[in-house]
């Protein structure tokens, strides 16, 4: 860095990055937090965050009544009251799950995604279930018509008088209809499209972004509501505009789907209140979003089938068991190097456990092509997984299906020894009550779990499951399952 260039006149410009919102004290080619070229543009004089700057008209504006009484100085920590952490349910159990409980007044919520996702459908279901929870809560959507969300909201079921809505654009007009209406929950649909008259630059732009999310925040402290952002995806999965949106939040919730078909999966990517792995599932219907209690169960084909390569494992995301169907498939390669491609698995996984499958169990896999799939588009990180997919490799090399209605859980060891698997119980009770008839799993545990409702088979060594899972060995596939799923 150039000496000297932060000090004296020159400190009053900063310059940030159009891509990320990233601020730096001078001009610069490359951005160094996301990686941009020529990104970099000069922030307006108004519309600087440094601490030092003055307050703006519009922000100053929204310090509490009583700001003046906080203390200004450090205080011990010990001293600061904790009145603050209760949550009040949002009515939407998926949506709870992911928040950790509910929502916790005060704080300032993301819900990105791409356009058309369902995003806006959520958010208002969410507002009529406060609503109808006798909570006061304003509605603001830049995007579309009174009409337009009258009308989604008919077809969503009863519209409660307490929910208010706003179809407005301009921030400052906003947040003094927020001021007068003090609801609740407040929901600004997108926040793309919300604007400061005061500054430059149309609305969607870093700038107008970065400032209507802090004007908000500011908001949502000093009148303690819960305020929810709308933010649209860009195709790399950025929040489009700043991602600085994503450090001033409390929570960014992803909804996602298409993956899912009619499914959609709110996750947390972030979340000050609570843990980042709980997934909320839902369904979406003419009605809107339904909530999926069992996502297992919708995931799961008819399961009753056993076709060689194909295992169902049990996958814990967050506090919740969730049944998956992985398939592989494994066909003489044709080519000199042979091809692994997976889809929900991660591939250096599956090349450890290929490894373990050639040395550990004498499968000779080398010239062979190994394709997995996970169904539901599933992203399997849970370690405890291996063994079902090891398994399906197994099932499709040798055509031997897995036995009907059974599971297989284990974490594989290069050696190819099973590892505990936590909260196996969990898991292996979630699979009885779909149906699930007789169970595999690391022998270490074999006392941990009693009266599960499964034939309970211990294992020892991956070698071991293929003896004890596996059943006898069918007709070889025609050439048309010769093909990877996609
Ligand atoms: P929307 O909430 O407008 O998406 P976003 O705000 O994320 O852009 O959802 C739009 C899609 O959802 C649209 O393709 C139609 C579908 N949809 C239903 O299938 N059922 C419904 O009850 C509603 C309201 C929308
Ligand atoms: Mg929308």
């Amino acid at each position: 860095m150039a000496k000297g260039i932060q000090s004296g006149k020159a400190a009053k410009t900063v310059f940030f990055c159009t891509a990320c919102g990233n601020e730096q004290p001078r001009w610069f080619g490359h951005c160094t937090a996301c990686g941009e070229w020529n990104t970099a543009a000069e922030a307006p004089p108004g519309g600087r965050t440094a601490p030092a700057a003055p307050a703006s008209r519009g922000r100053a504006r929204w310090v509490p009544a009583g700001g003046a009484a906080r203390p200004v100085g450090p205080q011990p920590l010990a001293d600061v009251e904790m009145s603050s952490t209760e949550r009040s349910a949002t009515g939407i159990r998926e949506f709870d799950r992911v928040l950790g409980g509910g929502i916790v007044p005060g704080s300032l919520l993301l819900v990105g995604g791409d356009p058309g996702i369902g995003k806006s459908t959520l958010l208002l279901q969410l507002a009529m279930g406060l609503a109808a929870d006798g909570r006061k809560v304003l509605y603001v959507s830049g995007e579309e018509s009174e009409q337009q969300i009258r009308l989604r909201a008919s077809r969503l079921g009863q519209v409660p008088q307490s929910l208010l809505l706003l179809c407005e654009t301009d921030l400052e007009t906003l947040l003094e209809a927020a001021a007068g209406v003090q609801p609740d929950a407040l929901i600004i649909d997108s926040i793309q499209t919300m604007s400061r008259g005061d500054l430059d630059g149309g609305p969607g732009t870093v700038t107008q972004v970065r400032e209507c999310g802090l004007a908000l925040l500011h908001y949502a402290k000093a009148s303690r509501t819960a305020v929810f952002l709308v933010g649209h995806v860009t195709k790399d999965g950025a929040v489009a505009g700043p991602r600085v949106l994503e450090h001033m939040v409390d929570a960014v919730l992803y909804l996602e789907g298409e993956r899912y078909q009619h499914f959609r999966v709110l996750r947390a990517a972030k979340n000050r209140f609570g843990s980042t792995n709980e997934l909320g599932v839902f369904e979406m219907l003419e009605s809107g979003l339904r909530e999926v209690s069992n996502p297992s169960a919708a995931f799961l084909s008819d399961g009753s089938r056993s076709e060689p390569g194909v295992a169902v494992v049990a996958s814990l995301e967050g506090s919740r068991p969730m049944l998956v169907e992985v398939q592989a498939l494994v066909s003489t390669s044709f080519y000199g190097t042979p091809q692994r491609v997976t889809s929900g698995f991660d591939q250096r996984r599956l090349a450890v456990l290929l490894a373990v499958l050639e040395r550990r169990v004498g499968l000779k896999l080398g010239k062979h092509d190994v394709f997995i799939t996970v169904t539901g588009g599933f992203k399997l990180d849970d370690p405890g997984t291996d063994l079902g997919v090891a398994l399906a490799i197994a099932s499709s090399f040798k055509s031997r299906p897995m036995l009907e209605r059974t599971i297989a859980l284990g974490e594989v060891s290069l050696s190819g020894e099973l590892r505990r698997v936590p909260r196996l119980e969990t898991r292996l009770r979630e699979a009885a009550q779909l149906g699930f008839v007789r169970a595999g799993f690391p022998r270490t545990q074999a006392g941990d779990v009693e009266n599960i409702g499964l034939e309970a088979v211990a294992i020892s060594t991956v070698r071991e499951a293929f003896d004890l899972l596996l059943g006898e060995k069918i007709a070889p596939p025609t050439p048309r399952d010769a093909e990877p799923r996609p």
